[in-house]
């Protein structure tokens, strides 16, 4: 969840760190550090708060070092102050260290330490791993040797950067569960949590695996396991751009991201939808496709909006590919004993893949004997590469913490590889090339709905001061209720709750009152009526409806009090539409606000601890 970024070379690393932190900050933004090694000067300087206030302070010292690291904080064991920020030290302050992950024997080793004389300043989990490496180097073993030593007592998740002032020529990366990068300059070197920080320097990237640590110089880098195996690792040439990670005039990540999605939804089927034979090409899944096929049960496993996505998908996978399917959390599922049969299939969805939950499910599902395949957006992640096979969803760099564009292209892969399991099995030519050709009109489509972009911000402004938010939906769009809810949620701090709409009668029904809004979801399909029925219930009670309703339904403006009028597309497909009123809604009232939308309150993009 934290941003690490790391340098070494002969240019000043200070205003490097500082770029790097600016576009690490979605991963945590609570304080920030920088730690620097010079010939003659090394320090660490730390604030609470954003990088913007670590730069202000940074600014007027004057500072120069070759040698590097940086960090921006999202908390789990302390306060976010600046004593908790990272980097931390050894007693010495010789030794920096930077640290994503929790270590989870710390309080023991804490206790080890004490005895042999070490103080702690802080209240965090990092804070033992400068004293415990300090510890074996002070018994005269390099600074390489004593980080492998170090991690052999250390249990838990890290990605680590560690520089030393008695060894300048280098700086030290390590990792197990949270994901770090190498770049790879010339005459110098970059460590990165992920590769935005360091875009702007190199597209020459190796990822590092777990079990792995690395002596990074300025000319070359040495790559062991912790086991003190030396291992060849291959530089991947990366194709993400800096526009691609820039906010491109938005005032928001989010608003660029949500606008974008004509493009990202455009992007995920570009290739790979075979008109004539109503079916799809998906090159991950090639060699599966058999198996896929002939699946007896297949298990979507994610969190938050990837399960959301997931959601949608056992709707798609159990109408149309007649494959039963079971959505879970993977936080619940890597610690339940789930039954998997040699005949499942689980998807892995995930935008980061990076997700600590995701990842432990799919390393739990592979133990088990299980065909783990993953659906995920960032090209080289964890989980990507964990899986056996598998669809890059292809929409580019999600920035936002709120996940949006992400949403509607997990979802147009997961129509593609539901074409390519029907047509394996019984679907008609017509019917999978009525789905590709729908397929083939979202992107004007989402761009008409985008239209209502004022419209909608004039709806959040009578909405502001909401005190809850009820959404409802039936079938494919109870999924899409869900999504719009945590949206509302995780922005504007609005309580929220999302619900199939036949659901309400059983209890949500007693929360309307003329204060509860509630977004219907409510395109004209087959649950059309029985939706009507509902809005009539909700109306008796006084309750102010909002009603995202297709665009040739002339009667439901009479039952409700706004409505939002959005093109019709065949019933899988419809969440691809209706999410997006929902998201700018959520955008439009956290803005209205005065909120941080794209870095809302204790949240971060990427949850790489459990
Ligand atoms: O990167 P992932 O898709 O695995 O992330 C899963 C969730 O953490 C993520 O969707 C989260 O719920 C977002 N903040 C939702 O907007």
């Amino acid at each position: 969840m934290c941003g690490i970024v790391g340098y070494i070379g002969g240019k000043n690393c200070v205003p490097i760190l500082i770029n790097g932190l600016k576009r690490l900050e979605y991963r945590g933004y609570d304080s920030a550090g920088i730690g620097i090694i010079n010939n003659s000067h090394s320090d660490v300087i730390k604030n609470k708060g954003k990088v913007s206030l670590l730069e202000e302070k940074i600014d007027n010292l004057n500072l120069f070092a070759n040698l590097g690291i940086g960090h921006t904080r999202w908390a789990t064991h302390g306060l976010p102050n600046e004593v908790n920020a990272h980097p931390h030290f050894n007693t010495s302050k010789n030794l920096f260290v930077i640290h994503n992950g929790i270590i989870e024997n710390y309080q023991t080793l804490r206790a080890g330490l004490k005895k042999l004389g070490y103080k702690f300043i802080t209240e965090t989990d990092s804070e033992v791993i400068p004293h415990l490496i300090d510890s074996f180097l002070t018994k005269g073993n390099s600074l390489f040797k004593s980080v492998q030593l170090a991690l052999q007592e250390i249990e838990g998740t890290y990605g680590l950067v560690i520089i030393y002032d008695k060894e300048p020529d280098k700086l030290i990366a390590a990792r197990k569960g949270s994901p770090l990068v190498l770049g790879i300059g010339e005459h110098e070197n970059f460590v990165a949590s992920d590769v935005s920080a360091i875009l702007a320097y190199t597209k020459q990237i190796v990822y590092l695996e777990d079990g792995e640590l690395v002596e990074v110089y300025r000319d070359k880098f040495v790559a062991k396991t912790i086991a003190d195996k030396e291992i060849q690792k291959e530089v991947h040439e990366i194709s993400m751009t800096l526009e691609e990670i820039d906010k491109a005039g938005y005032d928001h990540f989010m608003l660029k991201e949500i606008m974008g999605q004509p493009e990202s939804v455009c992007n995920s089927m570009r290739g790979r939808i075979v008109l004539d034979k109503g079916t799809s090409k998906l090159g991950g899944l090639e060699g599966v496709v058999e198996k896929l096929a002939a699946a007896k049960r297949i298990i979507i496993s994610a969190c938050g909006t990837s399960w959301h996505a997931g959601l949608v998908g056992e709707y798609m996978f159990e109408q149309f590919a007649r494959i039963p399917t079971e959505v879970e959390y993977a936080s619940e599922f890597r610690y339940r004993n789930p039954v998997i049969n040699k005949d499942d299939v689980i998807f892995f969805i995930s935008q980061s893949g990076e997700t600590a939950d995701t990842l432990a499910a799919l390393r739990e599902a592979k133990i088990r004997g299980a065909s783990v395949f993953g659906i995920c957006n960032v090209v080289g992640s964890s989980i990507a590469r964990e899986s056996q096979a598998g669809v890059y969803i292809h929409a580019g760099p999600e920035i936002g913490v709120a996940s949006t564009k992400a949403f509607t292209s997990q979802l147009i892969v997961l129509a593609l590889i539901t074409l390519l399991i029907a047509r394996r099995k019984d679907m008609s030519l017509v019917d999978g090339k009525k789905i590709a050709e729908e397929m083939q009109k979202l992107p004007d489509k989402i761009a008409q709905i985008l239209k209502l972009n004022d419209e909608i911000e004039k709806i959040a402004e009578a909405f502001k001061d909401s005190k809850n938010f009820l959404y409802l939906g039936r079938g494919y769009n109870f999924p899409v209720a869900l999504e719009g809810a945590l949206k509302m949620k995780e922005i504007s701090y609005i309580h929220a709750e999302g619900y199939p709409a036949a659901e309400m009668k059983h209890g949500p029904i007693a929360l309307i009152d003329e204060n509860m809004p509630i977004v219907f979801i409510a395109p004209k399909d087959s649950t059309y009526e029985k939706i009507l029925s509902n809005i009539e219930e909700i109306k008796a009670r006084k309750g102010i409806i909002i009603a995202v309703a297709s665009d040739s339904d002339n009667e439901i403006d009479k039952l409700v009090d706004y409505t939002i009028k959005i093109p019709d597309t065949i019933r899988m497909l419809m969440p691809i539409l209706t999410v997006i009123p929902l998201q700018l809604l959520a955008y439009h009232i956290a803005v209205k606000k005065g909120l941080n939308v794209d870095q809302p309150r204790n949240l971060a993009k990427s949850v790489t601890v459990e």
